[in-house]
């Protein structure tokens, strides 16, 4: 791999520190992106003052890179969504490795940041992905609940699901390619914040799980360490 010289880019915004031990966090997490609907999400995320955290595939980040290079100039948090989702369980290591590093080579040429958190693709992980999640330094991180937006696609039913099931330093799977998530989203932060909420970034509400690369949280019904 060649290193280009790193392009110039504006400086991260300042993020306010949020301790979440002591407020209430929750982290909104958007896979699979940066979906077509990114843009109109990011204004929403800024006009609220609200951060978000985007696992990206790595062939929506090279054919839509203007997105990914503001998530990154606006505070969000990006993760690693593999490059063409595929089921990390169902390939070889060397196959899972070659989507991991691909994402992150796209990401930082649309950003220049590199993704330290990885989300296998439909939440699939055995040892093998935990290895080579390892070797890339990142753990992996699911969801604490979903939205259900891909399935039910509408406005009321994913604001329902996603107030019925917030909670404290809940992580919480939605998608920036549902256009209904998009549309629903300042009635949904409006809530959200009127109920106490935080909205930050999945390194905020994971700062005290003292998670190691290879590591998965949280830790899914019959992982076996
Ligand atoms: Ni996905």
């Amino acid at each position: 791999m060649t290193l280009a010289p790193a392009p110039a880019f504006a400086q991260q915004e300042k993020k306010e520190p949020v301790d979440c031990t002591q407020v209430k966090c929750i982290a909104l997490t958007f896979d699979d992106g940066p979906g077509k609907y990114a843009g109109t999400l990011l204004d929403t995320l800024k006009k609220y003052d609200a951060k978000a955290t985007f696992f990206l595939e790595g062939q929506y980040v090279k054919s839509r890179p203007a997105y990914v290079k503001r998530m990154a100039a606006e505070g969000h948090e990006l993760g690693n969504h593999s490059y063409s989702h595929p089921d990390f369980t169902k390939i070889e290591a060397g196959a899972v490795k070659n989507e991991i590093q691909k994402t992150q080579d796209a990401v930082k040429k649309a950003a220049g940041v590199e993704p330290k958190l990885l989300r296998p693709p439909y939440g699939m992980a055995d040892l093998a992905t935990s290895d080579v999640a390892a070797e890339f330094g990142m753990p992996m991180i699911l969801w604490t609940a979903g939205s259900q937006d891909w399935s039910s696609k509408n406005v009321e039913a994913i604001q329902k699901q996603t107030l019925a099931v917030a909670k404290p330093n809940g992580i919480i799977l939605m998608h920036d390619w549902v256009k209904q998530t998009v549309d629903g989203m300042p009635a949904l932060i409006k809530t959200l914040k009127n109920k106490g909420y935080h909205l930050v970034t999945v390194s905020d509400v994971i700062k005290n799980e003292k998670l190691e690369p290879g590591d998965i949280f949280p830790v899914p019904a019959g992982w076996e360490q």
